[in-house]
C-alpha cells in the first residue's frame, strides 16, 4: 500500500520537475542535448558517461543532459516516459529495446523514421539482419542499436563453489534443484533474486531452458499456449527455483542481489551481462577468479539476447542535434567507447573483437559463432509488447504471493490474446 502510494508520489514529483524544466528550458534547445535512459548507479553509468563526455568534445558548445531515471531495466523509467510522451515532452533521445517495446511507440507516432539515416551512414551494411529486422515495422527503421547483450547467465563466485565441493555451474535446472539441497543443507541461499524484474527475467531463463530455443519462440509468438502441459511443467520448476530463492527478503536493484553472490551468503545468481561491468569496475573483480559465469541452465548454445537503442523522437527539439547523438551511438568508435564499459558487445558486426576481454571476449565469439542459436527476451522488451509484459509484471507478482500455477498460466495465456 504505502509502496504504491510513494511510487505514485514520486512518479508526479518527477512530472512535475520535468514540466518545470520545460518551462525553464524550453526553446534554449540548440546548445543541449536531453538523452534519456535508466542508467544510473554502478555497472550502468560509465558507458553513458563516457559516450557523453565524446558527444560534448565533439559538438563544442553543446551540453549533454543525462536525464537517466534509476531502477533496473527501466522499472521507473519507462512509466515516467510514458507520461512524458503523453503530454509532448519528450526528451532528444530515449532508450528503448530492439523488437517488440518499439512497436507502441512507432503504431502512435511517438518516433521518427530513421530510414534516410541508416542509409546516409551505411548502417544497413554494419548491423546483423536479425537485429536491423527487430528495429523495423513496415519497412522502416525507427531506432540505433548501441550495443548487445545476453540475459541467459548465470553468476557465482568460484570460491564458493570450492568451499561448498560443488563441482561447477549447475548445467539443467534440474541439476540446480539437486545443487539447492545440499547448498541449503550448508546454510546459505541456493540463488539471489532482486526486484520484480529479476524474477521475470529468471522465470524467461528458467523457460528457454525447459522448453529449449524452438518452443520458447512458439509460445511468445502464441504457438505454444502458457496452459499446455509443456509449459506447466516449465513453470512448475520455476516456482521450484523460486522456493528456494531469496524472494522472500529480496529488497534493492540487481547490484546487491550480485553482492550476496560475490559475499557468498547466495551462490548463484541469474541475471545479465551488464553484471560483468558491475562485478569488474565497481567490485574489481576479475572473470574466472574473483567471479565467474556461464551460460543458464538448460540454455548451451542458446543467446538470449536484447539489444538497447536511440529513438528520435517526434517533436524532438533539435532535431539534427538528436541526429548527431544517434550517429555517435551508430558509429564504430561510440560502440567501442561504451561496449567494455558497459558490459556488453558491439551491435556492430566490424568492431574491433581485440577490444574485448575476459567475460566480454568469451560472448562475443559466441555471439558471432553461426552456430549459436538466437532468441530474444522477454523481460527486456524483444518478444513482447509493453501491454503484454506489464500483464506478465501484474501476474508474477501475484504468482509470487499466491504460488498458484493454474492461475498465472491461465493470466498470462489470456492476456497474451487481449494484448496483441
Ligand atoms: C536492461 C538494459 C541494460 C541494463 C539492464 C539493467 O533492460 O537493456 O542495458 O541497463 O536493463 O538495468
Amino acid at each position: 500500500m504505502w509502496k504504491g502510494r510513494l511510487a505514485i508520489i514520486a512518479l508526479l514529483a518527477v512530472s512535475l520537475l520535468s514540466g518545470l524544466s520545460m518551462l525553464t528550458v524550453g526553446g534554449a534547445s540548440d546548445d543541449q542535448l536531453e538523452v534519456y535512459s535508466w542508467w544510473t548507479g554502478p555497472g550502468e553509468e560509465e558507458g553513458l558517461a563516457a559516450m557523453a563526455e565524446a558527444f560534448e568534445a565533439a559538438n563544442p558548445g553543446i551540453r549533454f543532459v543525462n536525464a537517466a531515471v534509476s531502477g533496473g531495466a527501466g522499472s521507473n523509467a519507462k512509466a515516467i516516459l510514458a507520461s512524458r510522451l503523453l503530454a509532448n515532452d519528450p526528451p532528444d533521445s530515449y532508450q528503448r529495446h530492439a523488437g517488440l517495446e518499439l512497436l507502441d511507440d512507432v503504431r502512435s507516432g511517438k518516433v521518427r523514421d530513421l530510414t534516410e539515416l541508416y542509409e546516409q551512414q551505411g548502417w544497413r551494411k554494419v548491423f546483423p539482419k536479425g537485429l536491423l529486422d527487430n528495429l523495423t515495422i513496415d519497412g522502416k527503421i525507427y531506432a540505433v542499436p548501441v550495443n548487445i547483450h545476453r540475459a541467459n547467465l548465470i553468476w557465482f563466485n568460484p570460491r564458493t563453489l570450492r568451499e561448498l565441493g560443488l563441482p561447477g555451474p549447475p548445467k539443467t535446472w534440474s541439476d540446480f534443484l539437486a545443487q539447492a539441497a545440499t547448498i541449503q543443507a550448508k546454510g546459505k541461499v541456493p540463488i539471489a533474486v532482486g526486484p520484480e524484474w529479476t524474477q521475470k527475467h529468471l522465470l524467461e531463463t528458467v523457460l528457454l531452458g525447459e522448453l529449449g530455443a524452438d518452443s520458447y519462440e512458439r509460445l511468445f509468438s502464441g504457438d505454444l499456449r502458457w496452459t499446455s502441459p509443456e509449459v506447466t511443467a516449465a513453470l512448475d520448476t520455476f516456482g521450484k527455483v523460486l522456493a528456494v530463492s531469496d524472494v522472500k527478503s529480496a529488497a534493492g536493484e540487481w547490484q546487491p542481489q550480485l553482492d550476496r553472490v560475490v559475499e557468498g551468503s547466495a551462490v548463484y545468481a541469474v541475471m545479465g551481462d551488464w553484471s560483468s561491468s558491475y562485478l569488474e569496475q565497481a567490485k574489481k573483480l576479475q572473470w574466472r577468479d574473483g567471479y565467474d559465469v556461464a551460460t543458464s541452465p538448460g540454455t548451451q548454445g542458446v543467446y538470449d539476447f536484447l539489444s538497447d537503442s536511440f529513438t528520435l523522437p517526434s517533436g524532438a527539439r533539435s532535431p539534427d542535434l538528436s541526429r548527431k547523438w544517434l550517429i555517435e551511438c551508430g558509429s564504430a568508435a561510440g560502440q567501442n567507447l561504451f561496449n567494455p564499459l558497459k558490459g556488453s558487445i558491439p551491435a556492430r558486426t566490424d568492431a574491433e573483437a581485440g577490444l574485448y576481454r575476459g567475460y566480454l571476449g568469451w560472448t562475443l565469439q559466441q555471439w558471432r559463432d553461426p552456430k549459436t542459436r538466437i532468441v530474444g527476451s522477454l523481460t527486456h522488451g524483444v518478444v513482447a509488447n509493453n501491454a503484454y509484459n506489464a500483464e506478465i509484471d501484474s501476474a508474477l507478482g501475484l504468482f509470487v504471493q499466491h504460488g498458484d500455477l493454474g492461475k498465472f498460466a491461465g493470466t498470462v495465456q489470456q492476456q497474451f490474446e487481449e494484448t496483441r
